[in-house]
């Protein structure tokens, strides 16, 4: 049962978030929101678990509930209708549903550009901080590209972590660098995997979700 209603969770998770409950539940304090049924003799009373401090909004330090927004949209969710017809047919389940890739797609739907920038860079800080505490690869390097960076907002990260970086260049895809403004001392450049490859030396890129791809 649990596999066959597993995509009720997040829906309902969403519209928790959308409808602001979790933050209700943490301005009120652990514990001190209650309510009572009288007729049953029940006393509820309200806290957050550990993990849903994660889908708080605006949360310090990152928040997952952009990327719940984002992986939940109606957009991402038709695209997986599609996948039996990709497997049969080949193609990308998300052309199937949209007869154009994803990147194509956020620059045409501003609406859900916006869901898309915000997931990333409320993400991205979750696991970067950790990940900068850890790996020490960036260490004596003057020049930085990310490939695929998005809104540059990771090697935002790094570069305030490392101010010995001298130049650092985010490539994307023009639709998708169109729609960020340039973080302080990145130029965002539009190009793709091969261009950046071969102007540099000192490159890093995440595989992309193969949704987005
Ligand atoms: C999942 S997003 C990750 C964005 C960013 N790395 C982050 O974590 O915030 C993948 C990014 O790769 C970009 N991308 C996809 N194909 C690309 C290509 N051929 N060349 C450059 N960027 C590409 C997309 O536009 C998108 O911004």
């Amino acid at each position: 049962m649990q596999i066959v209603s597993a995509s009720v969770l997040p829906l309902v998770l969403k519209a928790a978030v959308e409808l602001g409950v979790l933050d209700i539940i943490e301005k009120s304090g652990a514990g001190t929101l209650t309510t009572d049924d009288h007729d049953n003799h029940v006393h509820m009373v309200y806290a957050l678990a550990p993990v849903a401090t994660y889908f708080l909004p605006n949360r310090e330090g990152g928040s997952l509930a952009p990327l719940l927004e984002l992986i939940q949209h109606k957009t991402m969710l038709n695209m997986w209708h599609h996948l039996k017809d990709a497997v049969l047919e080949g193609g990308l389940p998300f052309e199937k549903a949209f007869g154009m890739n994803a990147v194509e797609y956020v620059g045409k739907d501003a609406k859900f550009c916006e869901i898309f920038k915000g997931s990333t860079r409320d993400f991205n800080p979750l696991f970067m901080q950790r990940i900068l505490e850890i790996y020490k690869g960036f260490d004596g390097l003057k020049f930085l590209v990310d490939v695929g960076g998005g809104d540059g907002s990771l090697l935002n990260l790094i570069i305030s972590k490392y101010p010995a970086i001298i130049k650092a260049i985010n490539y994307d895809l023009a639709p998708v660098i169109e729609t960020f403004p340039p973080y302080p001392g990145i130029e965002h450049v539009v190009g793709g995997y091969i261009h950046a490859h071969s102007r540099s030396r000192s490159h890093f890129h995440e595989v992309d979700a193969p949704q987005l791809g």
